[in-house]
């Protein structure tokens, strides 16, 4: 090629990329199909006084794609606040699961979601309420949720329960308020949320920022290793920042100072370039201890006192996302999203989450969430699930069967869910070894005088709400028989007659 012509052919590409560059970051403002909108300030109309036109698409448009914004929130945990961050393990725990997010020298990209469970999208986030710590590890076998909340425990264990739960307990359906009156109208039935509502009205449920609190996975998992011999499993975030809440006295001036108190706290951090970190700690049972307690071990509603915690990594948070919609909004959490190495215990709570956060997820997002940018796993996704509303899975080929001798998807599988003994017989019972209120005392018992004195403070101020005596007093009773001195106090609070919560707390049976 001459000279002349080389000159050209470089002067033309140098042209073509300036009239790329200029219409790719172009100060123009385009409508869906990327074509230029003009005027964006005057609808098209008949004449200086007549109505606005049908042809003016781009402004059916807007208002079209205006009038949709809103998706369903979450039905629990809809006020949420999302950051980027990563996961190192630190320890080789290779002996007790094969998931590789375990793996020394990794280094795992994660997305934690945290939240209030019970107000609406735009509620204050100074609530009495437990706080969401949801974490997605987009690991190399692909997406694992750890989807816990900030304290060790739960109100109820058994899934049936929740969505009773969550109605006595969220606005009320009639005026639209929280009711206390309402809340404590289910508690007063359900014995075995008494250790969680200690926790909740201590200062350790009023934390004063996300970054000061601790997570929990809550639940008893599984770890399984490569000889396919399982064991159960508790996870504990600790917060590098330690742990600190607002006392009662001074939550009505910090709801006063400022409702997104959380959110600006954490991103104030993170914008800074402030990292919170929490270490990873867990706590193993081999299956032949679980029946050494006199308490279920895989009863949600209980902490594995006595087991010690041993450090397995470490979480950090450095990134506020770019797009509150696209990653906080639309991120989806599930505890079935599991990886090979870790499953679900027999834990009744846990198995009613395994399915219900997918199947809302189909229902607030669509079938194929998954494969919105914030939930697609970082590893290829191989399967024969197809189509749908608003699919771009983009999977190929004709053979969307298995098995077939034309395709060569995996036929001997190299993984299989791990084997569990069972025994008995289909059944509805209660689980046995409630055990409803010694944990309560013994947490109680470990506070220190002027947490204690919070903790009634605190409580007393909700149920000084419950209007119906047999409520009253059946919660009364319950703090009674989970520690003489703390049902004392909450009867003296509360204006109650001591004798007959004494004698109602008698005639409990922890068993
Ligand atoms: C059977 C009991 C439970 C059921 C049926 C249930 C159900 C749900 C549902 C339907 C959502 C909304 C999910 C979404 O729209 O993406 C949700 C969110 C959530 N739940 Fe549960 N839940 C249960 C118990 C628990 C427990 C025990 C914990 C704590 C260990 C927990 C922690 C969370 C968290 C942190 C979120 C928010 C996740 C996020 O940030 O997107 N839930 N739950």
């Amino acid at each position: 090629m001459s000279n002349t012509a080389n000159r050209f052919l470089q002067s033309m590409i140098a042209a073509a990329c300036v009239a790329l560059a200029s219409s790719s970051h172009a100060a123009e403002l385009t409508r869906d199909n990327g074509s230029p909108v003009g005027d964006n300030q005057n609808s098209q109309t008949a004449g200086p006084n007549g109505p606005v036109l049908l042809q003016d698409s781009h402004l059916i448009e807007k208002l079209q794609r205006f009038d949709r914004e809103r998706i369903p929130e979450r039905v629990v945990h809809a006020r949420g606040t999302g950051a980027f961050g990563e996961f190192v393990p630190s320890a080789d725990i290779s002996d007790l699961t094969t998931a590789k997010v375990f793996t020394p020298g990794t280094k795992t990209p994660v997305f934690v979601r945290f939240s209030t469970v019970m107000g609406y999208r735009g509620s204050p986030e100074q609530a009495r309420d437990p706080r969401g710590f949801a974490v997605k590890f987009y690991t190399e076998q692909g997406n694992w949720d750890l989807v816990g909340i900030n304290l060790p425990i739960f109100f109820i264990r058994d899934a049936i329960k929740f969505p009773d739960f969550v109605h006595a307990n969220k606005p009320s359906a009639v005026t639209g308020v929280q009711d206390a009156n309402l809340a404590f109208d289910f508690f007063a039935h359900a014995p075995e949320a008494t250790s969680m509502l200690t926790r909740l009205y201590s200062i350790e449920g009023m934390p004063d920022s996300y970054r000061n609190m601790d997570g929990y996975g809550v639940h008893a998992f599984k770890f399984v290793n490569a000889d396919g011999k399982y064991t159960y499993v508790k996870f504990h975030w600790k917060s590098a920042q330690g742990m600190h809440g607002l006392r009662p006295k001074d939550i009505p001036g910090s709801i006063g100072a400022d409702w997104n108190l959380m959110t600006n706290d954490l991103y104030g951090a993170l914008k800074a370039g402030n990292a919170p970190k929490w270490d990873l700690y867990i706590q193993v049972l081999k299956p032949s201890e679980l029946d050494a307690f006199d308490f279920n071990p895989l009863d949600d509603t209980k902490v594995w006192t006595g087991v010690p915690e041993r450090k397995i990594g470490t979480l950090t948070l450095n990134r506020v996302p770019d797009n509150y919609f696209e990653s906080t909004e639309e991120s989806a959490f599930a505890p079935s999203r599991m990886v090979p190495g870790i499953e679900p215990s027999e834990d009744r709570m846990l198995q009613g989450r395994m399915f219900s956060y997918a199947d809302t997820q189909m229902y607030r997002l669509g079938a194929n969430f998954n494969q919105l940018p914030i939930n697609r796993p970082r590893v290829p996704v191989t399967n024969n699930n197809q189509d749908g509303a608003m699919n771009f899975g983009d999977r190929k080929g004709e053979v969307n069967y298995e098995p077939s001798a034309l395709n060569e998807l995996a036929q001997n599988p190299r993984y299989k869910s791990v084997q569990t003994p069972l025994a008995g017989t289909t059944q509805q019972a209660a689980i046995r070894k409630t055990l409803n209120f010694r944990q309560a005392g013994e947490y109680y018992r470990m506070l220190p005088a002027q947490e204690r004195q919070d903790l009634v403070t605190a409580l007393s101020g909700d149920l000084n709400h419950v209007t119906n005596d047999a409520n009253k007093y059946a919660m009364l009773s319950y703090f009674y028989k989970a520690d003489a001195d703390y049902g004392t106090r909450l009867a003296r609070a509360t204006h109650a007659d001591l004798t007959r919560v004494k004698s109602l707390a008698d005639k409990l049976v922890e068993n």
